[in-house]
């Protein structure tokens, strides 16, 4: 067996140990002895993977083994009690539910415990299978005696990006190397691959990119017949489980094999060469799900040097997939990453909407603008994109990081469901009261046909996926809040908890209170008020406070001996705010309103200024700086207290990451702290070490 198998963790939130609790088991036996089963028995298709999944999962928590019977019919799944079960099968004839949606009812009948699932498709059983196991996971006790659980995703792309290259390395993979490849070939020996697809499936996600954003020389081949059919296997293993399969292409992809002189997108041999791209993939994979494009974007190629726009770019693609149903998900990190840092009035954080917003209408029905949360680049603290429901007229997905880049690296925790939540809540007034980002992205704003969430992946191939064990909690929670964004981060906090450190004993509690406070306490020891960077260049771990700012990336805080942030302001700064809608710009734009978190996102301020907490900027910097670094110091202290009721393994692994994570603060809180003293020559009012 491969080492990694049995590492601790390999089976993150799944059913993964024997209960211990003998009356437990006893409680659920009657339930879960037998098992009818009407589902699609394709091999490849997800009702086969709902059966396999709900016998295995049965197994590994109790050690039973279902007896079976399958039948034809709707997709379903009944549990116990046989005759009272049917009758619920009897009552669904004429239920209708959304394709990806479900029913699981559990029942009693004379005492006899029964369950049914219904799946408005085979993928929709699938996940009421895994939902079902994670009651079961979750449920001390025994079966709920009567229960009603009726679901549907909100949105209809719930997306991974993995940033894989074919050199088996990860772009801010801090897990290990890639699963997918290894020296420029796929990986299809690997079990890793189906298995990742359960870990994502078991969560609701649909759609998965499988190389890097970055197309390099290599992945520049997956859309040929050289490397389709390697693709083609993955894509049969992820369509086990429900997922599509996506490619990020290279945008001069016809040059870059030699096979056109040009990649101008109004060119005919252009046009037919993509044309032809997009009728071998479907040929190979005939439910391809589209590509994903970073074009003109940090030195990528795209349709500018030919003087096009994005529009043009992106109809160029989509209109080769349009007729194959495939989509084009047009990413806008696009800014200028050349900039002269002597010239203030070009700001990074304008740059997608000034891009995109005047393309409104021009892109065909099948793009799909992917826009990242925050104007700049995935940081512990940005408000949301401006860009996002500023173009009625256009699909709209968003990006979110689960890759930790600029949140600790999966050294330190950080747990972003809080941070995606407040994105996900935030009202864009775009257009009327209550046009927040998460209904937007379910399509309930603009009547679009696409919409949805993606997010970069936190996965390598180290033993439990993601490095720091907490990290998993990143992953599990992205596809929770894709699948339903109203739920809340406490909630999905303690049901990651339980699934991964079960019910019994003091540690799911323990990780649950941390994951929810280790947000706010990493950003408390790292870049203050919303202001972000300070981190080393290129690494964006370690803190170096002007690693950024003479440089030619558009990041910069600039902090003099009086004061510290960008005026984003219509008033006197870039005019950033005026990308907002009133409500929000006018918040912004004052002083007053600006929320204290993002102060130095928007304002340059003196240190002495006055915060709504009450506190100066300059004594915020210091109090935070040190309450951060002790707040890690307190969980070591706690952390060590439940040695003997955690495994070994898992112990031992997480001690360590939060010792780097302690040095991490520290060195935090002493340069940031250090270089602001030294910068105003204001001391901390408590006295405390701030080297001079
Ligand atoms: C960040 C990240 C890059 C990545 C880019 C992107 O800048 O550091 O590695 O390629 O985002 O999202 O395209």
């Amino acid at each position: 067996m491969n080492s990694f198998v049995t590492s601790r963790g390999y089976r993150a939130w799944l059913p993964a140990e024997r209960w211990t609790d003998r009356r437990r088991i006893e409680a659920w036996l009657p339930l879960l002895s037998s098992i009818t089963a009407g589902i699609t028995l394709h091999a490849d298709g997800p009702g086969a993977t709902s059966l396999r999944e709900l016998t295995d999962g049965i197994a590994a928590l109790t050690g039973l083994a279902p007896s079976l019977t399958l039948k034809a019919g709707a997709p379903l799944i009944l549990l116990g009690s046989a005759e009272a079960a049917q009758q619920a099968e009897e009552e669904w004839k004429t239920l209708s539910l959304p394709e990806e949606g479900f029913l699981i009812r559990f029942g009693r009948s004379e005492a006899e415990p029964w369950a049914a699932l219904k799946g408005g498709s085979d993928t929709g059983l699938l996940y009421a299978v895994f939902a079902f196991l994670r009651l079961l996971g979750t449920t001390p006790g025994g079966p709920p005696g009567d229960l009603r659980l009726e679901e549907s995703p909100r949105s209809r792309l719930r997306m991974i990006d993995q940033w894989d290259n074919m050199d088996g390395s990860v772009e801010r993979g801090y897990s290990g190397d890639s699963i997918f490849y290894r020296d420029n070939r796929v990986l299809l020996e690997s079990p890793r691959t189906a298995d990742y697809a359960r870990l994502l499936a078991s969560v609701g996600i649909n759609a998965i990119c499988i190389n890097n954003v970055n197309v390099h020389h290599e992945e520049t081949k997956l859309v040929t017949p050289a490397l389709l059919p390697d693709v083609a296997r993955l894509a049969k293993r992820f369509g086990r489980f429900g997922i599509r399969l996506f490619l990020s292409v290279n945008y001069a992809a016809p040059i870059e094999l030699s096979q056109l002189d040009t990649a101008d997108p109004l060119d005919e041999r252009v046009q037919a060469w993509w044309k032809r791209t997009a009728e071998d993939l479907y040929t190979a994979i005939p439910d391809f799900g589209g590509f994903v494009v970073k074009a003109d974007s940090e030195n990528r190629p795209g349709p500018f040097t030919y003087g096009r726009d994005h529009a043009d770019g992106a109809n160029l693609l989509a209109d080769a997939l349009a007729p194959h149903g495939g989509l084009v998900l047009w990413r806008c990190f696009v800014y200028d990453c050349h900039q002269d840092w002597r010239d203030r009035s070009t700001d990074r954080a304008r740059a997608a909407y000034d891009h995109f917003r005047p393309l409104d209408g021009r892109f065909r029905s099948n793009v799909v603008l992917q826009i990242k949360n925050g104007p700049m680049d995935f940081q512990t603290r940005e408000p949301v994109s401006p860009l996002f429901g500023a173009m009625p007229l256009t699909n709209q997905m968003m990006e979110f990081q689960i890759a930790q880049e600029y949140t600790g690296q999966q050294r330190d925790v950080c747990f972003l469901v809080p941070q995606w939540k407040q994105t996900l809540d935030f009202d864009t007034q775009l257009n009327g009261p209550g046009s927040t980002v998460q209904k937007i992205a379910a399509g309930k704003v603009y009547p679009w046909a696409h919409s949805g969430v993606a997010a970069v992946s936190n996965i390598g191939s180290d033993g439990n996926w993601t490095g720091h064990h907490l990290a998993q909690a990143n992953l599990f929670g992205f596809g929770r809040l894709a699948w339903n964004p109203q739920l809340t981060a406490d909630a999905i906090a303690a049901e990651w908890s339980v699934l991964t450190f079960g019910t019994e004993g003091k540690a799911a509690a323990f990780v649950e209170e941390l994951l929810l406070e280790s947000w706010p306490v990493y950003e408390s020891y790292t870049a203050p008020l919303g202001v972000g960077w300070m981190v080393q260049p290129h690494y964006h771990y370690a803190v170096d406070v002007d690693g950024y700012e003479y440089s030619k990336w558009g990041t910069y805080h600039f902090a003099d001996r009086s004061g510290i942030g960008v005026d984003r302001t219509q008033a006197t700064g870039t005019g950033y705010t005026g990308q907002y809608a009133p409500v929000n710009r006018d918040r912004y734009e004052s002083l007053e309103d600006c929320p204290d978190e993002l102060l130095l996102f928007f304002h340059h301020v003196p240190y002495t200024h006055l915060l709504k907490s009450g506190k100066t900027v300059i004594q915020h910097i210091y109090d935070s700086r040190f309450e951060g670094a002790a707040r890690v110091e307190d969980w070591i202290r706690r952390w060590r207290e439940l040695e003997h009721e955690v495994d070994p393994e898992r112990f031992a692994s997480m001690l360590e990451r939060f010792e780097q994570q302690l040095e991490n603060a520290r060195q935090w809180r002493d340069v940031v702290n250090t270089y602001f003293y030294r910068k105003s020559g204001i001391p901390d009012e408590r006295g405390r070490t701030v080297y001079a």
